[in-house]
């Protein structure tokens, strides 16, 4: 079967696997790569603009040399109301590798649901229901049987009620196996009670790691890196201090007006300033 051609690849800019340089979280990479070093999975958590899409990229990027397969998705907002949007973004550019190890009745269900004739031939909780989410379990099976997969999924919070499903299903099976699993979620509070739910989707052995604000430094060297190479010191510490060590935050009142990003142009030695011309004659009363 073909997979739609929009359901293959997520945009590489949503999920990609980039070698972007994150700046400091040397603790929170570390503890990242203790546990996926023993396999299980990876729950980063934070709010908006905190940084757990660049750090789970960066961990991408460095697992994905050490995995046979990766599977990607990252949900947004405005489509977390299709159905299997996530299981189709993960398992639909690997459906013809996995297919002869199904079941007729599970290769169906899967098929149907990354086609998207899910929703009109599938009742969750029928046995369509189950054929999918075994399908999707076995799925997994097949890969990791391969060698060692990688599952990257970014901003949880966004991913559409059939797919948390499945893949919560097939989560909680596969322990032990090869499969490790680096996700992202956003949460408004520290304490967010969607960290556990979220939690109880994943391996056995997965961890939830919370991103922290970046110190002033860290914020100082992210507005240098970005291109905010003239702003006086004063604005950058009054930068940090207003972010509160959020790197979105701080980037967006670099970029308020009067702190326009280094481009080059601005740029004039010392001694070649030019002088203000004094006032013609005429106006000097
Ligand atoms: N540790 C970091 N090093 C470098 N840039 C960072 C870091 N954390 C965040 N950023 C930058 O800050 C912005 C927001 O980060 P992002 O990862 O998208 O946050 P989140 O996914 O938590 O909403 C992006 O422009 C990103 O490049
Ligand atoms: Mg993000």
């Amino acid at each position: 079967m073909t997979v739609p051609h929009d359901l293959q690849d997520p945009a590489d800019h949503r999920s990609g696997l980039t070698n972007e340089q994150v700046i400091g979280q040397e603790e929170l990479l570390a503890a990242a790569r203790r546990r996926l070093d023993r396999g299980g999975g990876v729950l980063l958590h934070g709010p908006a603009g905190i940084g757990k899409s660049t750090v789970l990229r960066a961990l991408a990027a460095e697992y994905a040399g050490k995995s046979r397969t990766v599977l990607r998705c990252s949900a947004t907002e405005s489509e977390s109301h299709l159905p299997f949007l996530a299981i189709a973004d993960l398992l639909g550019p690997v459906l013809d590798r996995v297919a002869g190890s199904l079941p007729t009745a599970q290769h169906t269900a899967l098929e149907a649901a990354l086609t998207g004739h899910g929703e009109t031939v599938l009742q969750p909780d029928g046995h369509h229901g189950l054929a999918l989410r075994l399908a999707v379990l076995a799925a997994f099976r097949a890969l990791a049987s391969e060698g060692p997969v990688l599952v990257v999924a970014d901003d949880l919070q966004w991913l559409d009620r059939a797919s948390t499903e499945l893949l919560g299903f097939a989560a909680r099976r596969i322990n032990g196996s090869r499969v490790r699993m680096l996700c992202a979620l956003r949460t408004e509070s520290p304490d967010g009670l969607d960290v556990g739910t979220c939690l109880r989707g994943l391996p056995h052995d997965s961890e939830a790691l919370r991103v922290a604000p970046l110190e002033r430094a860290q914020i100082s060297a992210l507005l240098t890196r970005r291109g905010h190479r003239s702003l006086p010191r004063s604005t950058v510490r009054a930068i940090g201090a207003a972010s509160d060590g959020n790197p979105m935050f701080a980037l967006e009142l670099g970029r308020a007006p009067g702190h326009r990003p280094y481009t080059g142009r601005q740029h004039r030695r010392p001694g070649r300033r030019r002088r203000r011309r004094p006032p013609p004659a005429a106006v000097v009363s």
